[in-house]
């Protein structure tokens, strides 16, 4: 482990909880694959760059991705980005904003090179280029062609491969990492981030990061539901750091339900297991997406597919005892393949399902696995803090990458293998950027006394809490209502009934009670922490989605069953104070990055039309 000694000193004089201080250019909070990209490039560029994780950086969720990483590097067939980008923005059923959007596919091949050149060890096809599968929604001639090979893969274990990778380079470059620091609060001063603070989880010291730049790369808040392929670590905390400091988040009706989560387990089984020529069966033994996909069949969009198995198993046409689920079937594939392209899930399948992927389907159900919303920012990462008169005014000294971000690249609904890329791209987008606005010359901010004696006051209040209520029947709760009534399909009535639940749960938070006060590895304060950070986004997405009239994307509203997109083509933003929540609206970026004079997409090809696949 690599720790900053140099920056450190206790201070204690005038205040009424000890702390060390650190200073740094740059603080990332999280070391998932945006966060070590991030940290990467801050060091590259001689930024004091540290890094505060609240697990080891390798064990991050980014770890857990499977299917790999969408460019178009072209190695299996024809490609280009402007393919990449029409798909995205289908996709995104036209909410992604589109010069995010053309960022992110333009640069993605570059940023795979990267990858490929700091040592990630991909797949490769028989003439040693990085090996290339087909993944759902990504397509070739604007929609009108056969789906291609874009995604590219280590095996399916892409994200294991590339955070490894990362962070290895990371410590090359001397980042700084702090590791098992959970992240409190972000330090605010004269309006702008001047900081964060931290608690250090094997020893119960407090640290003060005081920086110039702070990145939040703290990952999606998955664990707001009760199913979800998400590790128990994916919280929110950035999410709730940013509702804390008043600022908003964007977008938080739309959550994706990847297809495939094994049956039970909620354990990913990847997209890439379709793209190598599984598919899916109901009880009839029919592989219904032929019916709702004509074209892409199996490979149609995440949120596609999540509903039609959901309409199969409603009408009654689901496998198992309680006809519940759906099958996936891999059983036809060659075995040589399967080892090769398949290892990781064939054992996840025999662990979690107890299935031989050789001889039986894998029993799956739509699980909750990404969140599009997140808290705004523009491409290069900077967080927004939208007023009506600027919709996209630049929070100063603050940053947010990846699944803590929303750019906007993947609107409504992502595509599948377009999170790897996004984290990278944009990790990557936000260092160039910091080296840009981070003057390396000036004064590190001071430590704002005040602002950190509240963050602990707020801590200690936590850490004694002393209601009626314990943290893991207040998380299950909460749990338990959004995933039931913010699920795949959602009507007036299951959301309208949700947001009062979800009112009454979050005003529990008052309530908790924390039993171990230790400040020594204190699971208990550590969970009803992370439990006050998937609070708001929760409450932020329910909330949002009840406003929302209208179907897009992963937001299948059956009393409002089409897009509306003249009322309601808009990114929602939700500023969450307790069980409150103020919603508001910004356009779409409809303008493109580059002129299609000048090399840009030909904007009639990205223009709204019906969503089919
Ligand atoms: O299915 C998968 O391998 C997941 C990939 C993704 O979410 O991008």
């Amino acid at each position: 482990m690599s720790e900053n000694t140099e920056n450190q000193a206790t201070e204690t004089a005038g205040t009424k909880y000890p702390y060390e201080v650190h200073d740094y250019d740059v603080v990332v909070v999280g070391a998932g694959g945006a966060g070590l990209r991030a940290t990467l490039g801050m060091a590259e560029q001689g930024l004091r760059t540290a890094c505060v994780t609240k697990v080891f950086p390798t064990r991050s969720h980014t770890v857990a991705a499977q299917g790999g990483i969408a460019a178009s590097l072209s190695n299996m067939g024809p490609d280009s980005w402007q393919w990449h980008m029409y798909d995205t923005v289908k996709g995104s059923d036209w909410l992604g904003d589109t010069d995010a959007m053309e960022y992110l596919a333009r640069e993605a091949p570059k940023a795979v090179y990267e990858l490929e050149h700091y040592g990630v060890p991909f797949s490769r096809t028989e003439e040693g280029k990085i090996y290339q599968r087909p993944f759902g929604g990504h397509t070739t001639e604007f929609g009108e062609g056969p789906p291609v090979q874009r995604t590219c893969a280590a095996a399916d274990r892409t994200g294991h491969a590339i955070l490894h990778t990362l962070y290895g380079q990371s410590l090359k470059n001397n980042a700084e990492f702090f590791i098992e620091y959970f992240a409190l609060d972000l330090i605010i001063t004269d309006g702008k981030c001047t900081g964060v603070v931290c608690w250090k989880l094997d020893d119960g010291t407090m640290h003060v990061f005081n920086a110039k730049m702070v990145v939040l790369a703290t990952g999606g808040y998955g664990r707001a539901y009760f199913s979800a392929t998400s590790a128990h670590t994916c919280t929110g905390d950035g999410g709730g750091m940013v509702a804390r400091a008043g600022l908003p988040l964007q977008d938080m009706e739309f959550v994706q339900f990847h297809p495939t989560g094994i049956y039970g387990s909620g354990c990913l089984i990847t997209e890439g297991a379709r793209g190598e020529g599984g598919y899916l069966t109901n009880s009839e033994g029919e592989r219904f997406m032929e019916r709702y996909a004509p074209t892409y069949k199996d490979l149609a969009s995440r949120d596609v597919v999540s509903r039609c198995m959901t309409i199969e198993i409603r009408e009654g046409r689901g496998v198992g005892g309680d006809k519940d689920h759906i099958f996936l079937n891999l059983m036809h594939l060659d075995p040589a393949t399967l080892a090769e392209r398949l290892p990781g899930i064939s054992e996840s399948a025999k662990i979690f399902a107890g299935v031989d992927v050789t001889r039986e389907p894998i029993p799956v159900l739509p699980t909750v696995h990404y969140n599009m919303g997140g808290i705004p920012t523009n491409y290069w990462g900077e967080v927004l803090n939208p007023t009506e008169k600027n919709p996209d005014a630049v929070f100063p000294g603050l940053m947010a990458v990846g699944e803590a971000g929303c750019a906007s690249v993947h609107g409504a609904n992502r595509l599948g293998s377009n999170s790897l890329i996004d984290l990278v791209v944009f990790g990557r987008a936000a260092a160039i950027k910091a080296g840009e606005v981070v003057d390396r010359d000036s004064a590190v901010p001071a430590t704002n006394k005040p602002a950190v004696e509240k963050i602990l006051d707020r801590f200690d209040s936590i850490r004694y809490a002393n209601g009626g209520t314990p943290t893991a029947q207040l998380r299950g709760e909460m749990q338990r209502t959004m995933q039931a009534d913010a699920a795949v399909f959602r009507t007036d009535k299951t959301l309208a009934e949700g947001v009062e639940k979800m009112k009454e749960i979050a005003a529990k938070l008052d309530d908790l009670h924390v039993t171990d006060h230790g400040l020594i590895w204190n699971t208990d304060l550590m969970e009803t922490l992370e439990l006050t950070n998937l609070m708001p986004n929760a409450m932020a997405t329910i909330v949002a989605a009840e406003a929302r009239k209208e179907s897009r994307g992963a937001h299948a509203h059956e009393d409002y069953p089409d897009r509306h997109d003249e009322e309601w083509r808009k990114h929602s933003l939700a500023w969450v104070d307790g069980n409150n929540v103020t919603l508001a609206y910004r356009p779409v970026h409809l303008e493109p990055l580059t002129k299609e004079t000048e090399g840009g997409i030909d904007l009639k090809k990205i223009a709204p039309k019906k969503r089919v696949y």
